[in-house]
This record gives C-alpha cells, structure tokens and sequence, in this order.
C-alpha cells in the first residue's frame, strides 16, 4: 500500500495511461479523483477502481477549479496531481491548421499549468506538500516527423516540469514527468483503425525500441506510482524516460 490514505487527481483516467494509473493507485491504496472530458467512460472504468469520477475538460479554468473543489469536498486535501490527458495530432508547422496547433496546445500544455495552478495552493495549503507527475513524452528528448504540435506541447511540459520543481520545492511539493514510448493506448488504437497498414505499422513502431515491442499502458502506470510515492523523495524536475530503449542512442 506504496498510496495508502493518499489522494490524487488522475486526468486523462478514461482510458490508456491514466485508466492504468488509477488502477494501480487504487490497488496502492489511494483516493482518487478520476478526471476525464469522456464522462461516459471514465464513470465506467472509475468503477471498477471505486474511484470518483469527473466528467471535466482540462483545458477550460472553470472546469479545473470545479476539478480541485470536487478534490476537496471528496478527500479534504489533494496529494497527488497526475497531468496526463493529452492527444497528439499529425502534421508539420505548414500542414497544420493555427486552430488545430491552438485546441492542442490548451490541453497538453495549458491543462498541465492551469491543473496545477489550481491544485498547487491547496497541496502547500495542507502543509503536507504534494507530488505532481506530468506526462510528457520521448518526443520531448528527440523530433518526431510529421508531428510538430505534439513534439512542440511535450518539449513545453517537459521545461514546465522542471520549472515547478524549482518554483514549489520550498512548499514540498515535487515535480516530475514521465518520458513514455510509444504505449498500447485508446490513442494508438483509433490510429491503427485508420492505417491502411496496421500490422506493418506496429512491426515498424516495434523495431524503434530496442526492445522491438511497444510498451503496455502499466509500464508507465509503474513508473508514474514510484514517482508518486515516497520511494522517490528525492526525484523532482526529473524526466523519467520509459520507452524501451527508443532514443537510447
Ligand atoms: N500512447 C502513447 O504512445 C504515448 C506516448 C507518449 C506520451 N503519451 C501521452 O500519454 C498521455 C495519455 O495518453 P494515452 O496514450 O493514454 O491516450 P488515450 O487517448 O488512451 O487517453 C487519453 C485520455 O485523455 C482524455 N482527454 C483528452 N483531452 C482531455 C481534456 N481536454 N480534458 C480531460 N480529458 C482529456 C481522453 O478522453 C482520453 O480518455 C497523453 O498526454 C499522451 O500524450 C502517450
């Protein structure tokens, strides 16, 4: 019970990543606040983690100060804050739309700032500090073709990461990021139904881990529950990279 008494907001817990970190924190003993913008799913997978779950939006100020209440009323204080909604679009700077490059930028960057802005307060509030995990991604060490917004929000969440760490140690509160692969998700799902390819397309994304395999959305769960723990109390502004060896080079 590595969670035990904790409480933490999971955004992006409807599927993938995020379904997988409340499951594991759950099981880790935590209380959690399960966050998503796909009301209908993440009260279906909350359940099975007898989470409470939030049909809410990252990306709109209203909707995550009505995050960071629900936090409140449910457990009386906020612990752990896990940013890890997010989506990624395809696209250079000149393929892609200003609209496009603005509705991503507000979820995978300025969801991270305001979820945090907002939680923040009452973590140093508590007088206990708090822990806050962002889910950047591997893409923040290296480029990725055809994916400039992408690239562009995960670089940004990954300085943001090391930013807060130095902003809010004094408060004891600890800042890190996990750096995921490419991870078996809802995401990369809708991207295989839509590849004209599907099985040369894993066989290629497995052959850029060293490991020749994508990763399973726990091993990242994993990496995230010991960054959320105690066990790491001396990791913050780290950027975990767990991607099989991807941009081991
Ligand atoms: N899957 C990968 O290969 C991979 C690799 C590196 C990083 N990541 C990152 O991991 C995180 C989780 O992605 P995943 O792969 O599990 O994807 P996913 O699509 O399976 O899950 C993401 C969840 O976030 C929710 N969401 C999206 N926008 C939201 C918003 N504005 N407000 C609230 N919820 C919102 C979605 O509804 C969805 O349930 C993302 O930040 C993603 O960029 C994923």
């Amino acid at each position: 019970m590595r969670l035990k008494d904790k409480a933490a907001i999971v955004t992006g817990a409807g599927a993938g990543i995020g379904a997988a970190v409340m499951e594991l924190f759950a099981r880790e003993g935590a209380g959690i606040l399960a966050v998503d913008r796909d009301g209908a799913r993440v009260r279906e997978v909350a359940a099975r983690a007898r989470a409470l779950a939030l049909e809410a939006d990252i990306s709109d100020e209203a909707s995550v100060t009505a995050m960071v209440g629900r936090a409140r009323e449910a457990f009386g204080r906020i612990d752990i804050l896990v940013n890890n909604a997010g989506y990624g679009i395809r696209g250079s700077v000149v393929t892609t739309a200003a609209a496009d490059w603005d509705a991503l930028m507000a979820v995978n960057l300025k969801g991270v700032f305001l979820c945090s802005k907002h939680a923040i307060p009452v973590m140093s509030g508590g007088g206990g500090g708090g822990v806050i995990l962002n889910t950047a991604s591997n893409v923040a060490n290296v480029g990725l073709a055809d994916r400039a917004a992408y690239v562009a929000s995960k670089g940004g969440v990954a300085a943001l990461t090391r930013a807060m760490a130095l902003d809010h140690a004094g408060e004891n509160i600890r800042v890190n990021a996990v750096a995921p692969g490419v991870t078996w998700s809802s995401y990369f799902d809708s991207m295989l139904e839509t590849h004209p390819d599907p099985a040369g397309f894993v066989a290629a994304l497995n052959a850029r881990s060293a490991m020749n395999r994508v990763a399973q959305p726990v091993e990242i769960a994993n990496a995230i529950l010991w960054l959320a723990s105690d066990e790491s109390s001396f990791a913050t502004g780290s950027i975990l990279t767990v991607d099989g060896g991807m941009t081991a080079w």
